[in-house]
């Protein structure tokens, strides 16, 4: 299948990765992709994914036959929608339908509307209605910026100066919602969705916060691994039924069909499961230690999403052994993240088995040839074992191996999982 990648980070290097090692061939492109995936496939580096005429344009003239769209912002601005109005597949929402994860005040109507459960929010437009909902939910306080930030329009604190001074900065760009504290452990758990059937991948956790022990502010995610062990067995249909389906059929009933990958965040609260965050997209960094166990063809699933084709069509499977990635940031990650500088022991890196290690913010330097650092997270080390312990072992031994100045980890990913 010729098959058009929209992105530029690990996620999409992960995507590109598990389409290569299916059995047949694909013929694939990246747009605009970075210098890890430029090793891998082709890359359109002047594509711009936010460019939807470009982009349709692009797939006609070159017999795409299907579109994956990696990250949020072409989402949110719709480029989805002039391919299928062109009849090209594309896996990735609509405009409104990306609102799911867009706008949280569109996301919390949905869920309501359908029934699923959430933590109680209070949309704020002004800093008089954000103190009091502050005050009336109590602390730990939890404000959240209504549009895409980032990563970076959640605060979780007990300050409330903190607190008010977030709500400003954000209510500056428009509302704020403030909501009731959620307690207990996170799991990250995406569907291929067709618009009306749900497909369930396998269950990830991600590490949101900057340093060791979930200390340091919020940041896109420091690391991952899948799957869960102590996940109880019902937890995925539970999901499905509680959570996925209803907001699937809701979208579906107001004429905006949610096709492409819903990505439910999740925490598990000592009176059940609460929604904290859809996304439209596969996350990262938990695509990369989802999709590679996946072993049905990730091109079957994608294709039959885009294409309305996954009623009757078996469950995802998985590999029973388990993976870890570490992601490796730039010094002053989040905040102001120092670029330019040069990467060295990449192959000493990929030389430790089981590990794969997916681009994030990578460039090559025209003048100089060498592999830099264009962004905060850039690169992600994956490593596969049977055990946790075993695949932290060689993540970790891969990421001591490369060297950028500055640079930043976590140490304890996965680490009350392995034996
Ligand atoms: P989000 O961008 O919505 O995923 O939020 C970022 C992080 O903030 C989440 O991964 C959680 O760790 C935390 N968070 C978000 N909402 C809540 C909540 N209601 N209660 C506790 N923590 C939250
Ligand atoms: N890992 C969080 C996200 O992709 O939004």
């Amino acid at each position: 299948m010729k098959i058009l990648v929209l992105g530029s980070g690990a996620r999409e290097h992960a995507i590109v990765t598990s389409l290569l090692s299916e059995e047949v061939a694909h013929d694939i492109v990246v747009a605009p992709g970075n210098a890890g995936i430029a090793q891998d496939v082709r890359v359109e580096t002047s594509l711009d994914p936010l460019d939807g005429v470009a982009v349709t344009e692009y797939a006609i003239e070159n017999d795409i036959e299907l579109v994956v769209v990696g990250p949020e912002a072409p989402l949110v601005a719709g480029v989805a929608d002039p391919l299928r109005t062109r009849g090209i597949p594309v896996f990735g929402p609509g405009k409104v339908a990306a609102q799911l994860e867009g706008s949280k005040t569109f996301a919390k109507r949905i869920m309501e509307a359908a029934g699923v459960p959430t933590g109680r929010a209070v949309r704020a437009t002004t800093i008089v209605e954000a103190e009091e909902a502050l005050d009336a939910f109590g602390a730990p306080y939890v404000i959240k910026a209504d549009g895409l930030a980032a990563g970076k329009g959640v605060l979780v604190t007990g300050d409330r100066e903190a607190a008010v001074a977030h709500s400003i900065q954000y209510l500056r760009q428009g509302s704020v919602l403030i909501e009731e504290f959620l307690d207990g452990q996170e799991v990250s758990l995406f569907l291929v969705s067709d618009g009306h059937t749900v497909l369930p991948l396998a269950p990830a956790q991600d590490f949101k916060r900057l340093l060791d022990g979930d200390e340091g502010p919020n940041t896109g995610g420091m690391g991952a691994y899948s799957p869960l062990p102590w996940l109880p067995e019902t937890f995925v249909d539970e999901v499905i039924d509680t959570v996925a389906l209803p907001t699937v059929r809701q979208l579906a009933k107001e004429q905006t069909p949610f096709i492409g990958l819903l990505y439910c965040g999740l925490i598990i609260t000592r009176h059940g499961i609460r929604v904290i965050e859809f996304n439209a997209r596969f996350g990262d960094p938990e695509t990369q230690v989802v999709l590679p166990r996946l072993v049905t063809p990730l091109s079957e699933l994608l294709f039959g999403a885009a294409t309305g084709a996954l009623a009757g069509v078996a469950r995802p499977e998985f590999a029973m052994d388990v993976a870890v990635t570490v992601v490796l940031a730039s010094e002053g990650y989040p905040e102001a993240p120092l670029t330019g500088r040069p990467i060295r022991g990449l192959d000493a890196a990929a030389a430790v088995p089981e590990v794969t290690i997916a681009h994030a913010a990578t460039a090559v330097d025209a003048a100089t040839g060498d592999l830099i650092a264009t962004g905060g997270r850039v690169l992600s080390v994956v490593a596969r074992g049977t055990t946790f312990g075993e695949a932290r072992n060689l993540a970790y031994d891969a990421i001591r191996q490369i060297d950028l100045q500055g640079s930043q980890y976590r140490t304890d990913i996965a680490a009350r999982v392995a034996d």
